[in-house]
């Protein structure tokens, strides 16, 4: 990476990107897209003093919930992943958890559907992947764990149907 400002213009490009592609969209801030405001509030910095997330990307159209929101959608709860449980078949153990259908990221290394059912109903944990380049230097922390992120693609049809695509680059 050549340095944090030239950083910020290649995201900016990204972003600029994926906006263009889906102009409405709901984001879920995750661990990664809160860090100006983790830091500001390491320093013992208000956040009010930076400039909101919608507004530094240019995202008009996009609603952006707060870190660890639970947005539902047809009765599936969409969340960043970071909270609940985790581990192996982390987005199962929340689906039975919440006895609700369950969306999440964050986890790289996982991708999948998972259903649990009871007698009387049935509920999926999805887990999306990533869609990271694990040879990028952004990744280099990744670099000392044997698993690596499973770029992939989910689609929710209903609170019972969903699908992960896998997508080899
Ligand atoms: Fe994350």
């Amino acid at each position: 990476m050549p340095n944090p400002v030239d950083e910020f213009k290649q995201a900016r490009k990204q972003v600029k990107a994926l906006h263009k592609a889906f102009p409405r969209a709901d984001y879920l801030t995750g661990n990664h897209s809160a860090l100006p405001s983790r830091q500001a509030a390491k320093l013992g910095l208000p956040e009010d003093i930076l400039v909101d997330f919608k507004t530094l990307w240019g995202l008009e159209g996009w609603t952006i919930h707060p870190r660890y929101a639970d947005l539902v959608i047809d009765d599936v709860i969409y969340r960043h992943g970071d909270k609940g449980k985790g581990g192996l078949m982390a987005a199962y153990k929340n689906a039975i958890a919440e006895f609700k259908s369950v969306v999440q990221g964050h986890l790289h290394a996982q991708a999948g559907v998972v259903y649990h059912a009871n007698g009387k109903d049935c509920v999926f944990g999805m887990q999306v992947g990533c869609g990271v380049d694990h040879n990028h230097p952004a990744m280099n922390y990744g670099k000392v764990y044997a698993a690596k992120p499973i770029v992939s693609c989910g689609v929710v049809y209903s609170p019972k149907v969903a699908f992960v695509e896998p997508m080899f680059m």
